[in-house]
């Protein structure tokens, strides 16, 4: 990828782009099992790279390398390290980590936009993290709430295995809501919207996968319909709460401005609710392009290159890399 020019107006070009999924492998195990995530990556990576640098043309202009160092699996993470270091030494160029969130936090900059006003908030909703952050400068933020157990995207998942749909289960879910709100029925299934009350910006959302299970194991055998009406009303209840304490956090922190970023940020109900939101709000509302709301490789470059402008220094130190699994913002 090619980075030009300045915050808070960078401009970015891909020069070869690849993506190898690994859905149809961790399928059978409901989720990404680590060991056969590790030996994937060991696998995959070699052939990613061949095919990327065939479409970019070789290596040359490279000026630096960017690896995601947490937070997620450290058997994954450090596969991913070691590659990069490995490259760094191969073609002599310096090796940058770069935090998978700020990944998220910053592919709206993707699209060539307005410039961002500030404070800004921004919601990042993903398999692994449910997150609100307050940020007051493109280099000064901090996290304002998070979940206090599943992430959303993870509750999307559990619920779709609940409905015996495979994973990931979050555009699955989505789809099966939709078909429910388009038929226009009623519908008696509600579940609770957790923490929505509560008087700061946490999320908690294994509570409701657990009313979604009573529920389930109440109606015993779910045809089709079934499903997507509790896929709606499951949707309805988690949608709801981010909704809600976002709009809530803006009005306490006067920001004019909504970020959005991670996979759940795909979810055409959460948008569809973002957009009514930023017209209530006169809101600036800034979503990621739709190829890169899922983790992808182009955000971790658009994340290494803000923190090179943030930092111009930082290519220039040198400290060891490791993978961190818990790795805050
Ligand atoms: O950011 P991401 O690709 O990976 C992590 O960093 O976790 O997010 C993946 C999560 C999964 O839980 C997946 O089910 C969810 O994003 N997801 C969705 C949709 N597309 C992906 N959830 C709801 N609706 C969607 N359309
Ligand atoms: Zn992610």
């Amino acid at each position: 990828m090619e980075a030009t020019g300045e915050l808070p107006e960078p401009h970015f070009k891909v020069l070869g782009n690849s993506l190898l999924s690994q859905i149809h492998i961790h399928q059978d195990y409901g989720g990404v099992y680590p060991m056969l995530a590790k030996r994937e990556h060991i696998k995959n990576l070699p052939v990613l790279l061949e095919k990327i640098l065939e479409e970019a043309g070789g290596m040359e202009g490279v000026d630096v390398i960017a690896v995601t160092a947490g937070p997620g699996l450290e058997p994954a993470l450090w596969t991913g390290i070691e590659f990069a270091k490995d490259l760094g030494e191969k073609w002599k160029k310096p090796v940058l980590p770069v935090n998978h969130m700020h990944g998220h936090m910053f592919s709206f900059l993707f699209e060539p936009s307005e410039l961002v006003k500030f404070p800004a908030l921004a919601l990042l909703v993903s398999g692994g993290h449910t997150e609100i952050v307050l940020m007051k400068s493109f280099k000064d933020y901090e996290i304002i709430g998070k979940t206090r157990d599943d992430a959303v995207g993870e509750a999307f998942d559990k619920v779709a295995r609940l409905l015996d749909l495979p994973y990931p289960g979050g555009p699955k879910i989505s789809a099966l809501a939709d078909m429910h709100r388009q038929k226009g029925l009623a519908s008696e299934i509600i579940f609770p919207r957790p923490m929505i009350n509560t008087d700061d910006f946490d999320f908690s959302y294994s509570g409701l996968k657990t009313s979604v299970l009573y529920t389930i194991k109440k109606l015993g055998v779910l045809n089709e319909e079934k499903k997507e009406e509790i896929a709606h009303a499951f949707e309805d209840a988690a949608i709801e709460v981010l909704i809600e304490k976002t709009k809530r956090a803006l009005d306490k922190f006067g920001a004019s401005t909504l970020i959005v970023g991670g996979g759940v940020s795909a979810n055409r109900y959460l948008q569809e609710r973002l957009r009514g939101l930023a017209l209530e709000l006169a809101l600036d509302l800034r979503l990621p392009p739709p190829a890169l709301t899922t983790d992808n490789a182009i955000m971790i470059g658009i994340g290494a290159y803000v923190a090179i402008l943030n930092h111009p220094k930082i290519l220039g130190t040198t400290r060891e890399i490791t993978a961190q699994g818990n790795l805050g913002i």
